[in-house]
């Protein structure tokens, strides 16, 4: 079976509530229509429609109380709490927080930083985690890469110049999501700098660690666009998964980050990094 239709499988084992923030964007609306099909999740659309209702707005109001008194230290207001309730991308990652759902899909109409900065600041990371980072899970067409054509690169996305103890977090991180969403039971990872990238491959690695964002940025855009390799990033590190979509992402990609989600959210998060 390959990555997705895997992750696709293991998302129907148990039903995940879902928030969708871009809830008018119209690939999210058919993504959700898919996901629901398949019961691969339960889809929360977050519409203007469903913002404006009177629970919308109770829950709004809720949010605002809740934002504040997360962020009054770091000098948010309460007008500006408020204000930040009413953003769909703040509401959703409260709807997380508070336990109202299991995890956020969001990005086909916001950057990954306009997606990033409130799940860092809500959301924050799961215990004993420093900081969140990204893995992109690839499936290669030659099996014999990898463990059975499946390795994992990270970071991709979001930690431009991670210093030694930031790249041992992404290592610990990106082997649990090396568990947890691609099958790889036993993740041998390769800290690159440390090891050349043919050594690393020689011997058997199948999470690749690079030292800087553009470094594995670049890596993975050679890897999918030159060797034929399929595949999609998640962030992890954070106390209930949230997931970035690329802005020109399809239906299908949505549909798969949802689940991917939801199977993240099956695992208790990490409790130490040794
Ligand atoms: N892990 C955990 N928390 C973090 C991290 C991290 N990696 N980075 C920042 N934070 C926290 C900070 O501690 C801070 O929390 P606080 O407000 O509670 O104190 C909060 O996030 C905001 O931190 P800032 O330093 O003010 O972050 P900034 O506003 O600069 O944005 C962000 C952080 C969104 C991650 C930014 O660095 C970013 O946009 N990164 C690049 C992501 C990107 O665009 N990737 C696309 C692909 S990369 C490419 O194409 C090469």
């Amino acid at each position: 079976m390959g990555l997705k239709d895997r992750i696709r499988a293991k998302a129907r084992t148990s039903l995940k509530r879902i928030v969708l923030p871009e809830g008018d964007e119209p690939r999210t609306v058919v993504a959700a229509e898919i996901i629901r099909k398949e019961g691969l999740a339960e889809p929360v659309l977050l519409t203007r429609e469903s913002m404006a209702s009177p629970a919308g707005a109770a829950f709004s109001a809720e949010v605002a109380e809740a934002i504040y008194a997360l962020r009054s230290h770091k000098g948010v207001t309460q007008e500006e709490a408020k204000a930040l309730a009413a953003d769909p991308m703040y509401f959703g990652m409260m709807m997380v927080k508070l336990g109202k759902a299991d995890g956020l899909v969001s990005g086909a109409i916001h950057s990954t930083g306009e997606m990033l900065r409130p799940a860092l600041q809500l959301v924050k990371t799961a215990p004993g985690m420093k900081l969140v980072s990204s893995s992109f899970l690839i499936e290669c067409r030659d099996r014999s890469v990898g463990k059975d054509g499946f390795v994992v690169y990270a970071d991709c996305v979001v930690n431009p110049n991670p210093d030694a103890e930031s790249l041992r977090h992404i290592a610990r991180a990106s082997a649990d999501t090396a568990r947890t969403l691609a099958g790889i039971a036993e993740p041998k990872i390769a800290m690159l700098g440390e090891v050349p990238f043919d050594e690393a491959v020689e011997s058997g690695a199948n999470v690749f660690i690079f030292p800087d964002l553009q470094a594995g940025n670049i890596c993975y855009k050679i890897t999918e666009r030159l060797c034929g390799a399929t595949g999609f990033a998640v962030l992890q590190g954070l106390a209930m998964p949230c997931n970035d979509l690329s802005r020109g992402c399809s239906v299908e990609d949505i549909v798969d980050t949802v689940a991917a989600t939801a199977v993240q959210s099956m695992r208790p998060p990490f409790l130490s990094v040794s």
